[in-house]
């Protein structure tokens, strides 16, 4: 029997709802024909929102949703992309494709997204090509509620209060796309921008995001961390986050590997390598450590996922890719590592929501199918909002080739407002179930309900057949001495809510 340790009475820590996050760009089919359809199309819509999508997404809690790129933000100009329709300018989308963007979905309609979703916006600057007075002016014409030129024009083009804009970031991946600038110019540049990202609410404060690193650049972290943070006065370092990238990506950058087709060796590469963002966390916290003394800047992994070969016969530069049982293991790992450094991530958003990258969803024309990552997100959801709780799980290795060989299991345990205990485990092993006794210190377990997903590595959802993957209940959990016990199969996924007396 494997142990699995909980201590209800030791909380570590707030799981904000936002480790739960999502990120959406102008790429592919993620904004156009995933999110967005327009008034006039046949599939169901609201002001243009598809309608299954925003259904599916409620259902799942999206807390929050950061918008419109990635790259393609620090080539945006918000301008483009207000007023009439018919009269919206035409760019070329160079970073994704060199298709045509045609400006129809913009700032009105990304928070008109927002408010459909229930979910908090988290808007992306454009430092990289754009100028201080044009990011400022951004952030006049979403949340200035009073006379001005920009919250003027916002009202002319027909809303008339402001938005709340709860997170903003300046620039993204400066280091890279965003302009491949060093950390220390970088750096400054931060602390001009957003010195114009003004407060015009009395209500709240925006979150504001700076630049962070890429995966194990730590010498960045340090940086732009050392210049923002030197006469800063009370300041802390100007940011209230600071962001993290890091994409699991199986293989070499030109044969990342097939989404659906691949063997256990890949399998368990897959995993070890998504569970370095357990060293990256640790390891950029280290450093903010030596600046933010007092713990206030978060750090917010606005991009993680899995980053496989597109599927074959699309466009190379839409990154559409299919999604199976590995998907739902990395989604599942990731989010327990995040709610077990809940003290410092304060935000995590998966790349990307719709028909990019790691998705929820896919969808074809009318068609719509839930990923099994969207099934593991709709388990978790659970923790959103809930304290982390101290919690254990034995753990030997698994694997194939010795360099590459990961623990078998990783869990997190919440409890939440309604009093429930959440657990969620995953089991990382490809053909090993593992008989678990779980042990809830000081605690009367009253009753327990769970979920799980489990099937073969390389199962996946198919427009044919989109329900071969998803969450079943799982009946199978008896109480022996007040401890839980039960088998967790092979590569699986797994919930259990346990009340107490
Ligand atoms: O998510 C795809 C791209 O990955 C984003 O545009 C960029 O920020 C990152 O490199």
């Amino acid at each position: 029997m494997t142990r699995l340790f909980i201590n209800p009475n030791h909380r570590l820590g707030h799981i904000n709802p936002e480790l739960q996050g999502h990120f959406s760009e102008h790429l592919g089919r993620c904004i156009y024909g995933g999110l967005f359809v327009g008034e006039d199309s046949d599939i169901p819509n609201v002001n243009g929102m598809r309608c299954d999508v925003v259904e599916a997404l409620k259902e799942m809690k999206i807390p929050v949703l950061r918008w419109p790129g990635g790259c393609f933000a620090d080539e945006y100009h918000w301008k483009d992309g207000i007023g009439k329709k018919e009269e919206r300018k035409t760019i070329v989308n160079t970073h994704w494709g060199g298709v045509v963007e045609n400006n129809c979905f913009g700032t009105h309609e990304f928070m008109e997204l927002c408010r459909q979703l229930g979910c908090k916006p988290y808007v992306n600057g454009n430092l990289g090509s754009g100028t201080v007075r044009e990011m400022s002016e951004w952030v006049e014409y979403m949340t200035f509620d009073g006379i001005s030129p920009m919250a003027d024009l916002r009202k002319e083009n027909g809303h008339e209060k402001p938005w709340k804009l709860d997170y903003f970031a300046v620039g993204n991946e400066n280091w890279g796309c965003g302009g491949n600038m060093l950390p220390e110019y970088y750096g400054n540049l931060y602390r001009r921008y957003s010195t114009y990202v003004r407060n015009y609410s009395k209500d709240y404060s925006i979150y504001k995001i700076a630049c962070g690193p890429n995966a194990g650049d730590f010498d960045w972290t340090d940086k732009v961390m050392k210049t923002c943070f030197e006469k800063c006065g009370p300041n802390h370092g100007f940011m209230d986050g600071l962001s993290l990238h890091y994409y699991t990506v199986p293989g070499p950058w030109d044969h990342k590997g097939s989404a659906t087709d691949f063997d256990e060796a890949s399998y368990y590469v897959t995993l070890k390598k998504t569970l370095y963002m357990e060293e990256l966390i640790t390891g950029h916290t280290a450093i903010m450590d030596k600046y933010d003394k007092k713990h206030e800047v978060g750090l917010i992994v606005d991009e993680w996922g899995n980053w496989f070969d597109v599927e074959p016969g699309t466009n190379p530069g839409f990154l559409y890719q299919q999604n199976s049982i590995r998907d739902a293991l990395v989604a599942g790992i990731n989010l327990n590592i995040f709610n077990k450094h809940c003290d410092r991530v304060k935000m995590a958003n998966i790349a990307q929501l719709v028909n990019v990258l790691q998705s929820v969803i896919l969808t074809d024309g009318p068609r719509m199918v839930k990923t099994p990552t969207y099934h593991v997100f709709n388990m978790y959801k659970y923790h959103q909002d809930a304290e982390l709780v101290e919690s254990y799980v034995e753990t030997e290795l698994v694997g194939i080739d010795e360099e590459n060989k990961v623990p078998n299991l990783t869990e997190s345990v919440s409890l939440d407002k309604d009093g429930y205990i959440n657990i969620t485990l995953t089991n990382l092993s490809a053909d090993k179930s593992y008989d678990i006794n779980g042990v809830l210190v000081e605690t009367c377990v009253d009753s327990v309900s769970a979920k799980i997903l489990s099937g073969k590595i390389n199962d996946h959802n198919t427009f044919d057949d989109p329900d071969k993957v998803v969450a079943k209940d799982f009946t199978n959990v008896s109480l022996k001495n007040g401890n839980l016990e039960f088998t967790i199969p092979a590569a699986s996924v797994m919930l259990l809510r346990v009340h107490t007396k």
